[in-house]
């Protein structure tokens, strides 16, 4: 069933493309109004004029969660443009670097944790005071938070943060009456995923068909890789929980044990 989402207020990071994009689409389509941000213009402007053609409005920014100053200048937009908020989706996240610590580049190991911890963090702190009552607030965790392979330690680390952050969150805002959640998508058909040179992205329709010939190795084979709308389903129906619903938790889509 389609929830209704009239008159409420989204935030999604990272929307210009991936998951951000099919979150603030499928938010839109639901009825809300959304603010986005992203560093892309170009992924920015067809996301605004997606978002506008559902009727709903939109603010889009672009926006560099590693710079404080630009993360903070969109937050007071946002609350400029919209008074109040009632779901705030931390999606955007930053993989930069996959090698072992040893060989890692000391700055980009650095601008992943910047990303996808003090980048969510500084979202929640300048707009924490502008969610209303019974709000949401949704961050991208990881596997990764949960498990530690070799290799890509600054994405591990990050999402642990982020994920502690949630859950340190839930306590601090219940009584508020402000559900903190994480979501671990699993493996989702996006250049993150996929790794694909920007100017050479493959839609997610045709990551997901070379992914139905060869699941990338590493993944058992009942693990499937999914549409980023899958993922938007999720946060529709964790958005759309009623008061007295889930905080503190982590819902993922995967299909193994993380
Ligand atoms: N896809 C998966 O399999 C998977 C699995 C587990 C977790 N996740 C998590 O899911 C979330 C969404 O990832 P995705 O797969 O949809 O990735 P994606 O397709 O690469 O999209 C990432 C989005 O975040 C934005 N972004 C990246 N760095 C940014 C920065 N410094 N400042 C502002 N925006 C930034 C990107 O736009 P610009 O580049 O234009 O800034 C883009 O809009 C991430 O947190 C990721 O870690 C994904």
């Amino acid at each position: 069933m389609e929830s209704n989402m009239s008159g409420k207020v989204a935030v999604v990071t990272g929307a210009g493309r991936g998951i951000g994009r099919a979150i603030a689409e499928r938010l839109a389509r639901s009825g809300a109004d959304v603010a986005i941000c992203a560093r892309t213009d170009e992924e920015l402007d067809d996301a605004r004029a997606a978002i506008e053609d559902f009727g709903r409005n939109c603010l889009a920014a672009s926006v560099d969660l590693a710079d404080p100053i630009s993360t903070k200048s969109f937050c007071d937009k946002v609350l400029a443009s919209f008074g109040e908020l009632h779901f705030l989706v931390n999606n955007a996240g930053a993989y930069l670097e996959r090698g072992t610590v040893a060989e890692s580049d000391t700055e980009l190991w650095w601008k992943t944790v910047e990303v996808n911890v003090r980048g969510p963090y500084m979202m929640i702190r300048h707009l924490l005071d502008g969610i209303a009552e019974g709000g949401k607030i949704i961050n991208f965790s990881s596997g990764k938070a949960l498990t530690a392979g070799a290799n890509s330690a600054s994405y591990h680390v990050s999402k642990a943060g982020l994920h502690i952050l949630t859950e340190v969150l839930a306590n601090e805002l219940w009584q508020r009456d402000i559900d903190v959640n994480n979501i671990v998508p699993g493996p989702v058909a996006t250049s993150t995923f996929s790794r694909e040179d920007p100017a050479s992205r493959s839609t997610p329709e045709e990551l997901l068909e070379k992914y139905k010939q060869e699941l990338p190795t590493g993944l058992p084979k009942w693990e499937r890789v999914k549409h980023p709308d899958e993922v938007a389903d999720l946060v529709l129906w964790l958005a759309a929980m009623p008061k007295g619903g889930p905080t503190g938790q982590t819902f993922s889509l995967a299909r193994r044990p993380l």
